[in-house]
């Protein structure tokens, strides 16, 4: 059987990955796709119990290297169980973040070195990476703007203006290394122009593999 592929999408707080998703599953269905959708920090019961941790409030003081060391056990677990079992099934995994995010959030934003981070991402996943990442990028205020619409903040949302700027800029440093892999959609715009990119990027996916 034809392994599936893996999709994931990134961005900072506010930048729509929920809604742009549902999105993206509408159009891969469509296409014939069998799909398993997913999330980090989370996606296994352990990966969810990790993730109460990190977003409560009940350790606000953690170690930024507890933190990531947390962030690699949730992955492996998610990786080991759920993904790449899938993967192999030929279903389509679209996950919303995934290590792009450990090196925008802690290698960007709590400015941990990224040599840790790549070591841990060979220790957790070997070589495999996505195979395709839509970054939905916008200015950092208009993004904390939406999300502090939404509920109570949670660990990382509490961070300020400044962590932000880096995340975002640690993100786009990834998508200038990696072309190929990470597509830019300008998430600033309407929902429906920024639905138009997601479907442009699709399509030249599908037509690729
Ligand atoms: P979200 O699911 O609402 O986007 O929240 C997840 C939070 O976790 C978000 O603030 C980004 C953060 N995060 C990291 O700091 N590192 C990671 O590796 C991942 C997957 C998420």
């Amino acid at each position: 059987m034809k392994a599936g592929k893996f999709i994931t999408f990134e961005g900072i707080e506010g930048a729509g990955k929920s809604s742009n998703i549902s999105f993206a599953e509408r159009v891969l269905k469509q296409s014939g796709k069998r799909l398993m959708l997913t999330r980090e920090p989370g996606g296994t019961p352990l990966g969810e119990s990790l993730r109460e941790l990190l977003l409560g409030h009940q350790h606000d003081g953690i170690s930024f290297k507890a933190e990531l060391l947390l962030m690699f056990a949730a992955r492996a677990q998610h990786l080991d169980s759920k993904i790449l079992p899938a993967i192999e099934r030929g279903e389509w995994v679209i996950c919303d973040r995934f290590t792009d995010a450990t090196y925008a959030y802690q290698g960007g934003g709590r400015l941990l070195d990224s040599a840790a981070i790549s070591m841990l991402e060979t220790l957790v996943q070997g070589e495999r990476r996505p195979d395709l990442t839509i970054l939905l990028d916008l200015p950092v205020s208009q993004g904390l703007e939406r999300a502090g619409k939404r509920s109570a903040p949670d660990r990382f949302e509490r961070e300020k203006h400044d962590f932000f700027e880096r995340v975002r800029a640690a993100y786009l440093e990834i998508a200038d290394r990696d072309p190929q892999r990470v597509k830019v959609v300008d998430a600033s715009l309407s929902l429906q122009q920024v639905q138009q990119q997601i479907n442009s990027v699709l399509s030249s996916f599908l037509e690729s593999v």
